[in-house]
């Protein structure tokens, strides 16, 4: 019998929306315990150490790392705060779990990818939909049929509904395709590989980096791909995936359906571990405690050279927007 795992010691930086729903993944595994959390108003940490039975609150990352002794932190701030709060906690010499935007621009996350290889740090990045058990079997179905033949991803933000909830800064709204969009942009790289070629259009009714995006891309093997967003107009995001006499589509992206050649039609559903908690979550925590276990970080997860790599998609499929009328 294989002896049991000791039980991973991780502390939160961040006492937010997020942060909850990573601590409500946490409670239902039982291999993972949250030992502390800092933030940056004491008083908001300690309302979610008390609901989740948290034994520490700290007013730093280096307290928390010193007073609970944490074997990984996970940096669950403002998408503004991440790559900061990412570089001070290199030098405490504990794995990392960062939520996405490593940054608001390519050379913030370039700075954290480098700093980290340098420190020797390993690092995982939250895109948490690679962890969807929908996809995984969306693909499978596909595979069993032969190749992939196309993905194509619709990724338009409701931008008016992120501008007027006031939860994000200028900063963060001006950003938006590396804050936000790079959730779907990260799925071209999930589903595709890393493009070969990309074509890309952009145009701009509002926003400065672009809100409107249309792009064609080759991956390897000849897979095609597409990548549209309309970000003033009603959609949302959603995958469809083209294999040989079979597609198969999420739309919402935590739905999913496979079409026959003949017809015929099948749901594709989460598994029961989801229930409950954000989609992904679970898978996505496994994955980061396996990482810290064996210091190595398995597919289909992100660490910071691959997170990388979504932000200069993002900043190739934005490139130079043109002007709307
Ligand atoms: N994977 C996903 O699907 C998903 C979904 C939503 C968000 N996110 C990401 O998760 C992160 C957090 O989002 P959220 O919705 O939880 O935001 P939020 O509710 O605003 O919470 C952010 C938390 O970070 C704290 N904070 C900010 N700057 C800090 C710093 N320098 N040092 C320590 N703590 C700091 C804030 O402190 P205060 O309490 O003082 O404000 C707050 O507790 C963002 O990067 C976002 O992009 C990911």
């Amino acid at each position: 019998m294989p002896a049991p795992q000791k039980t991973l010691r991780v502390g939160l930086i961040g006492a937010g929306l997020i942060a909850r729903q990573h601590l409500l993944a946490i409670a239902q595994n039982p291999g993972v315990a949250a030992v502390g959390i800092a933030s940056r108003t004491r008083d908001k940490a300690q309302v979610l150490a008390d609901e989740f039975g948290v034994p520490l609150v700290a007013d730093s990352p280096a307290e928390l790392a010193q007073a609970a002794r944490p074997d990984a932190l996970m940096i669950l701030v403002s998408p503004q705060a991440v790559a900061q709060v990412a570089l001070d906690c290199l030098g405490l010499r504990l794995p990392l779990f960062l939520e996405k935007p490593v940054g608001l621009c390519v050379a913030e996350a370039e700075a954290v990818a480098l700093a980290a290889r340098r420190a020797g740090v390993p690092g995982m990045v939250g895109f948490n939909r690679r962890h969807y058990s929908v996809f995984a079997k969306g693909l499978e179905i596909l595979r069993e049929r032969g190749r992939l033949l196309a993905v194509h991803v619709e990724g338009s933000e409701r931008m008016a509904l992120a501008r007027s909830s006031g939860r994000f800064s200028e900063e963060v709204l001006r950003a938006w395709i590396f804050a936000n969009a790079t959730h779907t942009i990260d799925l071209l790289r999930h589903f595709g590989g890393e493009p070969e070629e990309v074509c890309a259009f952009s145009a701009s009714l509002r926003e400065p980096l672009g809100d409107q995006f249309a792009a064609c891309l080759r991956f390897p093997g000849g897979t095609l791909g597409s990548y549209a967003a309309n970000w003033h107009s009603p959609g949302g995001w959603g995958v469809v995936l083209k294999g040989e006499g079979v597609s198969v589509e999420f739309r919402p992206l935590e739905t999913g359906r496979a079409i026959f050649a003949d017809g015929t039609v099948r749901d594709i559903t989460p598994d029961a571990a989801e229930k409950g908690l954000k989609a992904g979550f679970a898978g996505q925590l496994a994955a980061f405690a396996d990482m810290v276990r064996t210091g190595r970080l398995a597919p289909p997860s992100q660490d910071l050279d691959g997170a990388l790599l979504t932000m200069r998609l993002a900043e190739r499929l934005a490139g130079r927007p043109v002007p709307l009328g």
